[in-house]
């Protein structure tokens, strides 16, 4: 069984300031790096560091060579990842002193996926396999269909959350990692607590995780609910910190461990990832993960 991450490939540039800058003011920010990130990119790390055999596909223009190296390097399959004539995408990251983040996208290759590019990614999967998809690329309601007729597992995280996703066929997922802000938009509701019913009684058939910041996250799956709780850490940087639950926790489901276990293990990660700067040059490696959680048990 393979898997297949289908998304964005960003440059990150990331500005730390104190304070996110505001409409009509020019601030200088405390230091400008430059990173490999994207949340398919990120994912697609993630889900390799877990223990997967990950293949990602996407788009880059001649400016994103480093992002096919960046993944070759963590040992992703890129015979999947293909070069066009528009520039790569990219993101404008401000990091503030509480190390949260606010991004600004432009899309660039990411959005020029076509019909045709998907069908020829597909062909070298089939029934059974996994994918993976988020919303930062174009043609994912495409890629949906396509892959839901050939009989892979869809799993999606729907972000960044846009209008474009209540066009897709959601009904052809099986698995949907997501946050609140995602979910009330989902569900159309403004009751955090409310959201994992809703969306259970909307998608009967999925299994949905749902991620609620510092309460942790809930899943729904087979019946049941399994909650974990938050590792507390000192936050530097949130940035794919999302991105690295969701490639944990699928990669860990992949290998056939239980949930508890898979919750366990992603919360884990994402807590390691939050404590250092950057996106996925802060992903950890697996060992990392379980000698953390070797030393939480003693
Ligand atoms: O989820 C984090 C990612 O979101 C960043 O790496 C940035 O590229 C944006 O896609």
């Amino acid at each position: 069984m393979k898997i297949l991450c289908f998304g964005s490939l960003n440059i990150d540039l990331v500005y730390k300031v104190d304070e996110f800058v505001k409409a009509k003011e020019t601030i200088a920010s405390i230091s400008m790096e430059k990173f490999c990130g994207g949340k398919g990119l990120n994912q697609s790390i993630a889900l390799k560091r877990a223990g997967s055999n990950i293949y990602h596909g996407g788009l880059i223009g001649e400016d994103g060579e480093i992002l096919k190296i960046a993944l070759k390097n963590a040992n992703v399959n890129v015979e999947n990842v293909r070069l066009t004539q528009t520039k790569t995408g990219n993101a404008i990251i401000q990091l503030d002193k509480h190390g949260q983040n606010c991004i600004l996208l432009y899309g660039g290759a990411n959005e020029a996926i076509t019909k045709v590019d998907v069908d020829i990614v597909l062909e070298n999967f089939e029934k059974g396999d996994y994918i993976l998809l988020q919303n930062e690329i174009s043609c994912v309601d495409y890629i949906i269909d396509k892959a839901y007729e050939k009989g892979m597992i869809i799993a999606l995280n729907p972000s960044p959350m846009n209008d474009r996703i209540l066009g897709y066929a959601l009904d052809k997922i099986s698995w949907f990692i997501l946050n609140e802000v995602e979910g009330m938009a989902l569900t159309k509701s403004s009751d955090i607590d409310r959201v994992l019913d809703k969306m259970v009684h909307k998608f009967p058939s999925a299994k949905i995780l749902l991620t609620l910041g510092e309460k942790g996250a809930s899943l729904y799956a087979d019946g049941e609910i399994y909650n974990r709780e938050i590792f507390e850490t000192s936050v530097v940087d949130t940035t794919a910190a999302g991105d690295t639950f969701t490639g944990y926790f699928l990669s860990s489901i992949m290998q056939n461990k239980s949930y508890e276990k898979s919750l366990e293990i992603a919360t884990m990660a994402a807590s390691i990832c939050v404590s250092e700067l950057g996106a996925s040059n802060s992903i950890p490696k697996l060992s990392k993960v379980l000698s953390r959680l070797d030393c939480k048990a003693d």
